[in-house]
């Protein structure tokens, strides 16, 4: 089970003289329940690639595959759920219970089942359910695109993406948000993220794609990442780097705070041992 990217190439306004050629012979692949980060410049055709995923843009050479679905075919939407960059692009009911329930209701889901499916797409986002009565429009940047996820969520998907889902987000709900992808992941679903905030997002991935200028710059993992960039690094890295320039024995590819404390910890105890002995 997985998503299959192969020799996917796309051009906007093609033969044209504003041809621009986005996508250049990408391929890669998303395994069931992997966490992927894709990053790279502004341009770099992040957005491009990911409305390829749920097939709301056709590849115009090479193939996709969703469980070894071609994308083409509309099955492939109740598998794989997009979270657009502007979510306001994506809301469009009269009120917050509207816009969620849109998806599931298409899917047969109806009554008590489909109220259900809401407040737990909402609590899953932390919006209170009061919000549900509301018009989206009168809603924050930020509590619009916690709507639009909830809206995603609300499907069930096997593969959830999304484009720069913390933009716009203050700290408490982008710290809110990347615990709720965490949550996700942990049950089993696909988490695929653009982001320009790679460091905030590094710890929860399991494989790091780079963009430029429409082509695959670096695929690996997040340790493989850190030891193939000088910068930016996350903060909690930068800091086992400097210990390790001061002196310290510890590893330099750490990404949470938890495994620093442990290699310092250590470092710290054999430090102690030496003396002693
Ligand atoms: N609708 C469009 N028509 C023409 N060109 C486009 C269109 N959308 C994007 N492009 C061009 O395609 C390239 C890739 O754009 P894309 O939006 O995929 O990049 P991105 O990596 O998502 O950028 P950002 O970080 O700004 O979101 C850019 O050069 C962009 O100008
Ligand atoms: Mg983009």
């Amino acid at each position: 089970m997985s998503i299959d990217v192969r020799n996917v190439s796309f051009f906007y306004n093609r033969g044209t003289s504003l041809e621009k050629h986005a996508l250049e012979n990408v391929s890669f692949s998303i395994e069931k329940g992997e966490f992927v980060l894709i990053g790279g410049e502004v341009g770099s055709g992040k957005s491009t690639l990911i409305r390829h995923l749920n097939g709301l843009i056709k590849p115009q050479s090479g193939s996709i595959t969703v469980n070894g679905m071609d994308v083409r075919n509309k099955g492939v939407r109740s598998k794989v759920s997009l979270l657009m960059q502007y979510p306001q692009k994506q809301l469009f009911g009269k009120t917050v219970y509207e816009d969620i329930c849109f998806g599931p209701s298409n899917f047969g889901l109806k009554g008590d089942a489909l109220a259900k499916q809401v407040r737990d797409a909402l609590k899953l986002v932390g919006l209170d359910e009061g919000v549900s009565a509301l018009s989206p429009f009168s809603l924050s940047g930020g509590q619009m695109r916690l709507v639009a996820l909830a809206g995603v969520l609300a499907m069930n998907p096997e593969y959830l993406v999304m484009d720069e889902p913390t933009s716009g987000l203050d700290p408490e709900n982008r710290y809110l948000l990347l615990s709720t992808l965490s949550k996700l992941h942990s049950s089993g679903i696909s988490i695929v993220v653009v982001s320009h905030q790679i460091c905030e997002l590094l710890p929860h991935a399991e494989k790091v794609i780079i963009l430029k200028n429409g082509c695959i710059d670096f695929i690996g993992t997040p340790k493989e990442y850190l030891m193939s960039v000088s910068s930016p690094l996350p903060e909690i890295t930068s800091l086992m780097k400097d210990l390790r320039l001061e002196g310290f024995n510890v590893r330099d590819d750490i990404l949470t705070v938890d495994d620093a404390f442990l290699e310092i910890s250590n470092a710290l105890r054999s430090r102690g041992a030496k003396q002693n002995g």
